[in-house]
């Protein structure tokens, strides 16, 4: 029988979100698209508490991707401001929380603006050790992919790396998320607003995830709606492909 309450011990390690649905959520009020980022933004401040609050262990939001360039420079532009208006007002509540910053993504090309108070962000809360919040930043998965397979030729050249002892655990090395260990790879995948599509996030890392397609907008998901997507999450069966785990 289906759960309806959460439970405490069965909390995913690590959840990824593809935070969809901004544009729609403001076309929708008659208001411009950027005041649906502007809400997006606001909306990751309750889904950061909530999370960190039940114990997630890694956040990975997908902010930017290395597409979303070919948006109108305007908006653009005030996505790439969003994180240091994001960094000012909740770096003191990410600390008293025991939340620490990471990212992934190219973050070297950035405006140097959005780089500083990212990297900021990262060094004020670096000596946190509760939830990591990580944000996929001018992320895209395939490039991630040719520059671990790039770095791997590198490793066989100079001699570290046999190419008889590339496997799978050796290839997710080389991937940036093999800072997070164990937790590298998200157990649930969320993606809000209806669409159901990948949009080159992390094709890697989700081979074993738990995908939820959420209804809601953005910047319309509550911390009560991240609470059943928990719920729903401890209802699934995962089975790694095998029979067991049920
Ligand atoms: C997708 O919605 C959303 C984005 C491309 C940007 C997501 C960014 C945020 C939620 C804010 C990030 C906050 C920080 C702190 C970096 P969409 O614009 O594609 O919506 P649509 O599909 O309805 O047009």
């Amino acid at each position: 029988m289906n759960k309806t309450q959460i439970d405490m011990n069965k909390i995913p390690n690590h959840v990824a979100i593809i935070m969809d649905g901004n544009g729609r959520w403001a076309k929708s009020k008659f208001m411009p698209r950027i005041a649906g980022h502007k809400q997006g933004m606001e909306n990751v401040k309750n889904i950061t508490e909530i999370a960190s609050d039940l114990g997630v262990k890694i956040l990975t939001l997908y902010a930017f991707s290395t597409e979303n360039w070919k948006r109108p420079e305007k908006e653009v532009k005030y996505l790439m401001s969003l994180p240091t208006k994001f960094f000012n007002e909740f770096v003191p509540n990410l600390i008293k929380n025991n939340v620490k910053v990471q990212t992934i993504g190219d973050i070297a090309s950035l405006p140097i603006k959005t780089k500083d108070a990212v990297n900021q962000a990262i060094e004020d809360t670096k000596e946190c050790d509760g939830m990591v919040l990580n944000f996929a930043l001018n992320y895209g998965s395939r490039s991630e992919i040719v520059k671990a397979t790039k770095g791997i030729v590198q490793s066989i050249s100079s001699g570290e790396l046999e190419s008889e002892d590339i496997n799978e655990d050796t290839f997710s090395k080389y991937l940036t998320t093999s800072k997070f260990n164990d937790f590298a790879d998200p157990d649930l995948l969320i993606r809000t607003s209806g669409e159901k599509r990948l949009s080159n996030f992390m094709l890697w890392q989700v081979a074993y995830s738990e995908f939820l397609f959420f209804d809601k907008m953005w910047p319309d998901v509550t911390k009560d709606d991240f609470k059943d997507m928990i719920i729903t999450y401890q209802n699934r069966h995962r089975r790694f492909g095998g029979l067991n785990n049920k």
